[in-house]
């Protein structure tokens, strides 16, 4: 698992601004919500939650800086390295489940929706500032029951944060679970509302990694590790923490304000 494949990039996919999906033949199984290592040769490795964990593999960037970019950047047939999967992915009730999403969030969240194979178990809530930057509205309106969209702007869907789509969604419908992937801000206000409307939680969390692996204790969050002990983590262990949708660490480990 920690020995680092060389794959080829097989297809590249604009998603939506300054996002793009790369696919690429790897033999592992993934379980929805793991993420890859992924070592772009000359420039470095990042953290990445599979967003195709069928058929051909595939990671979904959102450019933020040197890694992300050159992994925008890349074309089919370029080499990358992948090491994993890592950590604990989501734990897929029987029953049905309301997906909530925020920008990148997306990513391991349509694994989950392909795991779970049957649209009538699962909504979808997309979220993003404006329309232009909406991913997998297509991908989850196949995967679905129903699918919404928000837009702090209002350029498409309903003016607002996808968490005002989730309140709403929780109080006309009976969910086994909520899934959610995002800015943490964003979860922490989700995790607020499943508590109020007694609904069980489970969310995707992003700290600085480096191993990968549960080693290195970059990633470290009162007393967890996100990359071992998550990045899934159930709605009543994050209730117990106090970093979370507060405080991360940066890269020299020092504590700061999200
Ligand atoms: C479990 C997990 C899953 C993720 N899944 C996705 C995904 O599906 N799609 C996506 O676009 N992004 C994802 N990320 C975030 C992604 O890893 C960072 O955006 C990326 O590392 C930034 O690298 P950079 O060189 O482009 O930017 P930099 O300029 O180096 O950093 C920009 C910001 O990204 C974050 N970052 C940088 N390096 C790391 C690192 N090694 N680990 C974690 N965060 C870092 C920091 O907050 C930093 O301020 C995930 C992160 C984690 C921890
Ligand atoms: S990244 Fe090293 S312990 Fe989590």
């Amino acid at each position: 698992m920690n020995r680092q494949s060389m794959v080829k990039v097989t297809s590249v996919i604009k998603e939506g601004e300054g996002m793009t999906t790369l696919r690429f033949q790897w033999e592992r199984h993934i379980s929805p919500g793991q993420f890859l290592m992924v070592w772009v040769p000359g420039v470095g490795e990042v953290p990445m939650s599979a967003s195709y964990i069928y058929g051909a593999k595939g990671v979904t960037v959102k450019e933020v800086g040197e890694a992300t970019r050159a992994l925008a950047s890349l074309r089919p047939g370029d080499s990358i390295g992948i090491r994993g999967p890592y950590g604990r992915g989501f734990d897929i009730p029987d029953g049905k489940v309301l997906l909530v999403g925020g920008g990148s969030g997306m990513a391991p969240l349509m694994a989950a929706a392909d795991f779970i194979a049957d649209p009538a178990k699962v909504d979808v809530l997309i979220g993003a500032r404006t329309s232009s930057e909406l991913i997998f509205v297509e991908r989850a309106r196949s995967a679905s029951k129903e699918v919404h969209v928000s837009t702090d702007d209002g350029s498409s869907g309903k003016r607002g944060t996808v968490v005002e789509l989730a309140v709403e969604h929780l109080a006309k419908a009976r969910y086994r679970s909520v899934l959610g992937c995002g800015p943490e801000r964003m979860l922490s206000a989700l995790l607020d509302a499943c508590e109020k409307a007694h609904v069980p939680s489970q969310m995707s969390l992003e700290r600085y990694m480096k191993c990968g692996t549960g080693l290195c204790g970059s990633c470290a969050m009162d007393g967890l590790r996100v990359c071992a002990d998550g990045p899934v983590f159930d709605g009543h262990i994050l209730m117990q923490s106090k970093d979370f949708g507060r405080l991360k660490r940066d890269e020299c480990g020092r504590h700061v304000k999200l």
